[in-house]
Protein backbone atom coordinates (compact mmCIF):
# COMPACT_ATOMS: atom_id res chain seq x y z
CA UNK A 1 0.00 0.00 0.00
CA UNK A 2 1.40 3.11 -1.19
CA UNK A 3 2.25 5.71 1.71
CA UNK A 4 0.48 8.74 1.56
CA UNK A 5 2.35 11.96 2.42
CA UNK A 6 -0.63 14.17 3.01
CA UNK A 7 0.14 14.94 6.72
CA UNK A 8 2.00 17.76 7.10
CA UNK A 9 4.30 18.68 10.45
CA UNK A 10 2.67 20.99 12.12
CA UNK A 11 4.34 24.30 11.76
CA UNK A 12 6.80 25.23 14.82
CA UNK A 13 5.92 28.89 16.17
CA UNK A 14 8.85 30.76 15.80
CA UNK A 15 7.30 34.01 17.31
CA UNK A 16 6.77 32.39 20.77
CA UNK A 17 10.49 31.32 20.87
CA UNK A 18 11.71 34.98 19.79
CA UNK A 19 9.69 36.48 22.66
CA UNK A 20 10.80 33.61 25.43
CA UNK A 21 14.20 34.58 24.08
CA UNK A 22 13.88 38.11 24.58
CA UNK A 23 12.37 37.97 27.64
CA UNK A 24 15.49 35.99 28.71
CA UNK A 25 18.04 38.21 27.43
CA UNK A 26 15.97 40.86 29.38
CA UNK A 27 16.26 39.15 32.58
CA UNK A 28 19.75 38.02 31.99
CA UNK A 29 20.87 41.29 31.05
CA UNK A 30 18.80 43.36 33.60
CA UNK A 31 20.42 40.88 36.44
CA UNK A 32 24.10 41.70 35.03
CA UNK A 33 23.66 45.57 34.95
CA UNK A 34 22.14 45.16 38.66
CA UNK A 35 25.25 42.97 39.55
CA UNK A 36 27.42 45.50 37.72
CA UNK A 37 25.91 48.39 39.55
CA UNK A 38 26.18 46.97 43.31
CA UNK A 39 29.73 46.13 42.45
CA UNK A 40 30.54 49.51 41.33
CA UNK A 41 28.99 50.91 44.43
CA UNK A 42 30.93 48.72 46.42
CA UNK A 43 34.60 48.94 44.80
CA UNK A 44 34.04 51.59 42.20
CA UNK A 45 37.38 53.94 44.12
CA UNK A 46 39.49 50.49 43.83
CA UNK A 47 38.62 50.05 40.45
CA UNK A 48 39.44 53.60 39.51
CA UNK A 49 42.64 53.65 40.90
CA UNK A 50 43.18 50.05 39.69
CA UNK A 51 42.24 51.26 36.47
CA UNK A 52 44.96 54.33 36.45
CA UNK A 53 47.65 52.66 37.92
CA UNK A 54 47.32 49.82 34.96
CA UNK A 55 46.40 52.62 32.19
CA UNK A 56 47.51 56.09 33.85
CA UNK A 57 44.16 56.93 32.68
CA UNK A 58 44.02 60.67 34.36
CA UNK A 59 47.33 61.69 32.53
CA UNK A 60 47.15 64.25 30.32
CA UNK A 61 47.81 62.58 27.46
CA UNK A 62 45.79 59.36 28.34
CA UNK A 63 42.63 60.69 26.46
CA UNK A 64 44.74 61.92 23.53
CA UNK A 65 46.85 58.77 22.81
CA UNK A 66 43.31 57.48 23.29
CA UNK A 67 41.50 59.33 20.49
CA UNK A 68 44.31 59.66 17.93
CA UNK A 69 44.89 55.50 17.83
CA UNK A 70 41.13 55.26 17.61
CA UNK A 71 41.19 58.01 14.93
CA UNK A 72 43.71 56.01 12.72
CA UNK A 73 42.13 52.55 13.37
CA UNK A 74 38.66 54.00 12.31
CA UNK A 75 40.90 55.56 9.08
CA UNK A 76 42.35 52.01 8.05
CA UNK A 77 39.38 50.08 8.42
CA UNK A 78 37.60 53.25 6.52
CA UNK A 79 40.33 52.61 4.24
CA UNK A 80 40.12 48.99 3.50
CA UNK A 81 36.12 49.11 3.14
CA UNK A 82 36.27 51.51 0.67
CA UNK A 83 38.88 49.38 -1.41
CA UNK A 84 36.72 46.32 -0.55
CA UNK A 85 33.18 47.78 -2.18
CA UNK A 86 35.43 48.79 -5.57
CA UNK A 87 37.02 45.78 -5.87
CA UNK A 88 33.71 44.06 -5.55
CA UNK A 89 32.17 45.19 -9.30
CA UNK A 90 35.64 44.65 -10.71
CA UNK A 91 35.07 40.93 -9.67
CA UNK A 92 38.36 40.16 -9.45
CA UNK A 93 37.17 38.74 -5.76
CA UNK A 94 34.63 36.38 -6.94
CA UNK A 95 36.81 33.10 -7.86
CA UNK A 96 38.21 32.82 -4.64
CA UNK A 97 35.59 34.45 -2.39
CA UNK A 98 31.77 33.72 -1.80
CA UNK A 99 29.57 37.02 -2.89
CA UNK A 100 27.85 37.34 0.22
CA UNK A 101 30.97 37.37 1.93
CA UNK A 102 32.52 39.43 0.02
CA UNK A 103 28.96 41.61 1.14
CA UNK A 104 28.66 40.68 4.74
CA UNK A 105 32.86 41.52 5.26
CA UNK A 106 32.19 44.86 3.83
CA UNK A 107 29.13 45.47 5.86
CA UNK A 108 31.38 44.24 8.82
CA UNK A 109 34.50 46.68 8.30
CA UNK A 110 32.19 49.57 7.95
CA UNK A 111 30.35 49.07 10.79
CA UNK A 112 33.64 48.45 13.07
CA UNK A 113 35.09 51.46 11.09
CA UNK A 114 31.68 53.09 12.91
CA UNK A 115 32.99 51.55 16.37
CA UNK A 116 36.32 52.88 16.23
CA UNK A 117 34.87 56.48 15.04
CA UNK A 118 32.95 56.62 18.26
CA UNK A 119 35.53 55.87 20.49
CA UNK A 120 37.81 59.02 18.36
CA UNK A 121 34.77 60.99 18.79
CA UNK A 122 33.39 59.92 22.24
CA UNK A 123 36.69 60.54 23.97
CA UNK A 124 37.18 64.21 22.65
CA UNK A 125 34.42 65.32 25.31
CA UNK A 126 36.72 63.59 27.80
CA UNK A 127 40.09 64.98 26.47
CA UNK A 128 41.23 66.51 29.76
CA UNK A 129 43.90 69.32 27.85
CA UNK A 130 41.31 70.51 25.11
CA UNK A 131 37.83 68.99 25.93
CA UNK A 132 35.06 69.13 23.38
CA UNK A 133 31.47 69.81 24.04
CA UNK A 134 28.93 67.60 22.12
CA UNK A 135 27.67 70.64 20.02
CA UNK A 136 31.48 71.13 19.11
CA UNK A 137 31.34 67.39 17.91
CA UNK A 138 28.49 67.59 16.21
CA UNK A 139 28.36 71.02 14.54
CA UNK A 140 30.70 71.03 11.39
CA UNK A 141 33.31 73.90 11.91
CA UNK A 142 32.68 74.66 15.20
CA UNK A 143 35.30 72.98 16.76
CA UNK A 144 37.52 74.86 19.43
CA UNK A 145 40.98 73.14 17.38
CA UNK A 146 41.52 73.33 13.58
CA UNK A 147 37.77 74.02 12.92
CA UNK A 148 37.89 74.00 8.98
CA UNK A 149 39.76 70.59 8.93
CA UNK A 150 37.67 69.17 12.16
CA UNK A 151 34.40 70.40 10.39
CA UNK A 152 35.11 68.49 7.12
CA UNK A 153 35.94 65.66 9.50
CA UNK A 154 32.12 66.10 10.62
CA UNK A 155 30.94 66.24 7.51
CA UNK A 156 32.53 63.04 6.72
CA UNK A 157 31.26 61.12 10.09
CA UNK A 158 27.67 62.12 8.46
CA UNK A 159 28.13 60.48 5.29
CA UNK A 160 29.78 57.43 6.54
CA UNK A 161 26.72 56.96 9.12
CA UNK A 162 24.57 57.88 5.71
CA UNK A 163 25.75 55.28 3.72
CA UNK A 164 25.94 52.44 6.91
CA UNK A 165 22.46 52.91 7.78
CA UNK A 166 21.44 52.54 4.30
CA UNK A 167 22.63 49.15 3.98
CA UNK A 168 19.78 47.68 6.23
CA UNK A 169 17.62 50.34 4.24
CA UNK A 170 18.17 49.05 0.58
CA UNK A 171 14.78 46.97 0.10
CA UNK A 172 13.17 50.26 1.10
CA UNK A 173 14.59 52.83 -0.94
CA UNK A 174 15.57 50.55 -4.04
CA UNK A 175 18.71 49.94 -5.46
CA UNK A 176 19.01 52.54 -7.56
CA UNK A 177 18.92 55.34 -4.76
CA UNK A 178 21.08 53.07 -2.83
CA UNK A 179 23.68 52.83 -5.10
CA UNK A 180 23.97 56.73 -5.50
CA UNK A 181 24.09 57.09 -1.76
CA UNK A 182 26.43 54.71 -1.93
CA UNK A 183 28.94 56.54 -3.90
CA UNK A 184 29.34 59.11 -1.20
CA UNK A 185 31.53 56.55 0.38
CA UNK A 186 33.97 57.89 -1.97
CA UNK A 187 33.37 61.51 -0.58
CA UNK A 188 33.80 60.55 2.89
CA UNK A 189 37.22 58.32 2.47
CA UNK A 190 38.31 61.73 0.68
CA UNK A 191 37.10 64.02 3.61
CA UNK A 192 38.29 61.49 6.82
CA UNK A 193 41.59 61.20 4.84
CA UNK A 194 41.64 65.77 4.14
CA UNK A 195 40.73 65.44 7.83
CA UNK A 196 43.14 62.94 9.43
CA UNK A 197 45.88 64.25 8.13
CA UNK A 198 45.44 67.86 8.37
CA UNK A 199 44.22 67.77 11.67
CA UNK A 200 46.27 65.09 13.21
CA UNK A 201 49.45 65.32 15.19
CA UNK A 202 50.65 62.33 14.23
CA UNK A 203 50.96 63.58 10.57
CA UNK A 204 54.02 65.04 11.29
CA UNK A 205 55.94 61.01 11.06
CA UNK A 206 57.24 59.96 8.16
CA UNK A 207 55.14 56.74 8.80
CA UNK A 208 51.89 57.55 9.05
CA UNK A 209 52.89 60.19 5.82
CA UNK A 210 53.47 56.95 4.14
CA UNK A 211 50.13 55.24 5.21
CA UNK A 212 47.83 57.88 4.26
CA UNK A 213 49.57 58.43 0.58
CA UNK A 214 49.69 54.68 -0.02
CA UNK A 215 46.06 54.27 0.97
CA UNK A 216 45.37 57.12 -1.39
CA UNK A 217 47.21 55.79 -4.31
CA UNK A 218 45.20 52.48 -3.93
CA UNK A 219 42.05 54.10 -3.52
CA UNK A 220 42.66 56.28 -6.78
CA UNK A 221 43.63 53.17 -8.86
CA UNK A 222 40.99 51.19 -7.63
CA UNK A 223 38.59 54.23 -8.52
CA UNK A 224 40.18 54.16 -12.08
CA UNK A 225 39.90 50.47 -12.70
CA UNK A 226 36.27 51.14 -11.72
CA UNK A 227 35.36 53.86 -13.91
CA UNK A 228 37.16 51.58 -16.66
CA UNK A 229 34.94 49.03 -16.36
CA UNK A 230 32.08 51.32 -15.71
CA UNK A 231 32.28 52.31 -19.45
CA UNK A 232 32.98 49.37 -21.08
CA UNK A 233 29.96 47.94 -19.42
CA UNK A 234 27.74 51.03 -20.31
CA UNK A 235 28.91 50.51 -23.67
CA UNK A 236 27.89 46.79 -23.59
CA UNK A 237 31.56 45.18 -24.11
CA UNK A 238 31.07 43.38 -20.31
CA UNK A 239 28.83 42.54 -17.50
CA UNK A 240 30.06 43.90 -14.88
CA UNK A 241 28.30 45.96 -11.96
CA UNK A 242 27.88 49.52 -12.01
CA UNK A 243 28.11 50.70 -8.96
CA UNK A 244 31.53 50.80 -5.60
CA UNK A 245 29.18 47.97 -4.33
CA UNK A 246 27.66 45.35 -6.30
CA UNK A 247 24.61 43.76 -3.92
CA UNK A 248 21.81 41.46 -4.25
CA UNK A 249 18.48 42.80 -3.33
CA UNK A 250 17.25 39.48 -2.58
CA UNK A 251 20.10 38.40 -0.36
CA UNK A 252 19.24 36.87 3.12
CA UNK A 253 19.69 38.82 6.36
C1 LIG B 1 32.54 64.17 14.28
C2 LIG B 1 33.60 63.91 13.53
C3 LIG B 1 35.04 64.07 13.94
C4 LIG B 1 35.62 64.85 14.92
C5 LIG B 1 34.95 65.82 15.89
C6 LIG B 1 37.04 64.59 14.88
C7 LIG B 1 37.99 65.21 15.66
C8 LIG B 1 39.36 65.07 15.53
C9 LIG B 1 40.38 65.84 16.19
C10 LIG B 1 40.11 66.96 17.21
C11 LIG B 1 41.58 65.41 15.79
C12 LIG B 1 42.96 65.90 16.24
C13 LIG B 1 43.54 64.95 17.27
C14 LIG B 1 44.98 65.26 17.50
O1 LIG B 1 45.27 66.10 18.37
O2 LIG B 1 45.84 64.67 16.84
C15 LIG B 1 41.36 64.33 14.86
C16 LIG B 1 42.36 63.62 14.23
C17 LIG B 1 42.12 62.50 13.47
N1 LIG B 1 40.89 62.02 13.06
FE1 LIG B 1 39.10 62.80 13.51
N2 LIG B 1 37.29 63.63 13.93
C18 LIG B 1 36.10 63.30 13.32
C19 LIG B 1 35.92 62.41 12.28
C20 LIG B 1 36.88 61.58 11.79
C21 LIG B 1 36.71 60.61 10.75
C22 LIG B 1 35.42 60.41 9.95
C23 LIG B 1 37.89 59.92 10.63
C24 LIG B 1 38.25 58.76 9.74
C25 LIG B 1 37.48 57.73 9.51
C26 LIG B 1 38.83 60.50 11.56
C27 LIG B 1 40.13 60.11 11.72
C28 LIG B 1 41.09 60.87 12.33
C29 LIG B 1 42.51 60.59 12.27
C30 LIG B 1 43.18 59.42 11.56
C31 LIG B 1 43.15 61.62 12.97
C32 LIG B 1 44.67 61.80 13.15
C33 LIG B 1 45.16 61.25 14.46
C34 LIG B 1 46.57 61.74 14.70
O3 LIG B 1 47.32 61.89 13.75
O4 LIG B 1 46.94 61.99 15.83
N3 LIG B 1 38.19 61.50 12.25
N4 LIG B 1 40.01 64.15 14.72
Amino acid sequence: MPLVMNDKPAPISRRKNISYDLVAYGLVGFVLAALGLVAYTLFGAQLHSGVNWLFSLDSQQAMWYITRSAGILAYLLLWLSTAWGLLVPSKLLEPVLHGNFTYDFHQFISLLSLGFLGLHIFILTADRYLPFTLGEILIPFSAPYRPVWVGIGVIAFYLILLVTITFYLRKRIGMKAFRLIHTLSLVAYLGALAHAFMSGADSSLVAIQMIYAGTFLVIVFLTVYWMVILGRSSSGKSAVGSDPVQIPLTRSE
